[in-house]
């Protein structure tokens, strides 16, 4: 029985080896992809998207751009680990078009017109669209099936500032709405992330590779490795094919949302800590077999074109 799968995305490098993942599985049918602006501004990573879906046979789903910039401020922060192309460089054929249609709205649209918690939603970028979906329209993330997100840091340092990771500290406000919209949610901190080292090896065997979708992965993942050689995103996708290869921990979370030095903070609490402002209200991903992982996604991405 195939999951029914909304991405929302800023490739990003490790968000495009989440959607080549996610093209490779074949229990997830892809029903669209929104993309924010996070590692690049919302037209590059609109652009990438559109060109990995393309890339890997599935010119049918489609691409809606979305926040161009976070909650209260007045431009996007983002970066160049991915290069200014967001993408390392690799060379890939001409986008095909971008949906009309803001991505939040179209969220909202998605999540209303399917049957009640029959969608998984999968967040690997600033959470802006989502936050924006459920103040547009409340109560839409609590009618996906689960929402999964990577971002935040539980017990280790962020990898942004000291304080935070980078996709909560883009948009800190937006992931205080997400972590408190009452939704089925897993996240996917660096606690769990960061165990997802690619090898040098496991890297250099796409070059072998005898599809166009594997040879782009190792040119991409070749740049993106000198800089942060952890595929974060592809963790929550993989979760949904193989839960099994994870280690999950109920906890409660509130995310400063200030500006400040502490902007994107998680605050967590584990367990049956009587001092919880409230439930828990995610399950923490807080452990990962990095080996049966990296198994997954090359094999996934063999599958490809
Ligand atoms: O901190 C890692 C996250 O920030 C990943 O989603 C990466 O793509 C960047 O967006
Ligand atoms: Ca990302």
């Amino acid at each position: 029985m195939s999951m029914h799968v909304i991405i929302d995305c800023d490739p990003g490098i490790d968000d495009a080896l989440a959607l080549l993942l996610a093209a490779g599985l074949p229990q997830i049918e892809l029903l669209a992809v929104t993309t924010v602006a996070g590692n690049r501004p919302v037209e590059i990573t609109a652009r990438n998207a559109r060109q990995l879906l393309d890339l890997a046979g599935r010119s049918a789903v489609r691409v809606y751009a979305g926040a161009a910039r976070p909650f209260g401020y007045r431009e996007a922060r983002c970066n160049l680990v991915h290069g200014a192309d967001g993408l390392g460089g690799v060379a890939l054929a001409p986008a095909g078009p971008i949906a009309p249609g803001a991505a939040a709205l179209r969220l909202a649209q998605l999540l209303h017109e399917a049957p009640a918690r029959s969608i998984d939603l999968v967040a690997i970028g600033p959470l802006t669209n989502l936050a924006l979906c459920e103040m547009l329209a409340p109560g839409s993330l609590a009618r996906a099936r689960r929402v999964l997100v990577m971002g935040g840091a539980l017990r280790v340092p962020g990898n942004i500032t000291p304080a935070a990771e980078f996709n909560f500290h883009a948009d800190p406000t937006a992931a205080q709405i997400v972590c408190q919209a009452g939704a089925e949610l897993l996240l996917f901190p660096l606690d769990v992330t960061s165990q997802a080292v690619m090898a040098p090896d496991w890297i250099a065997a796409f070059g072998g590779a005898a599809n166009a979708c594997g040879m782009v992965a190792g040119q991409m993942l070749a740049a993106y490795a000198l800089q942060d050689p952890l595929l974060h995103d592809a963790c929550p996708v993989a979760w949904l094919a193989r839960p099994g290869l994870f280690r999950t921990e109920d906890c409660h979370v509130q995310v400063d949302w200030r500006d400040g030095p502490s902007a994107g903070h998680v605050q967590a609490w584990f367990g049956e800590r009587g001092d919880a402002p409230g439930a828990p209200n995610v399950r923490a991903v807080t452990g990962v077999d990095n080996h049966a992982l990296l198994d997954m996604v090359a094999q996934a991405i063999a599958r490809l074109p």
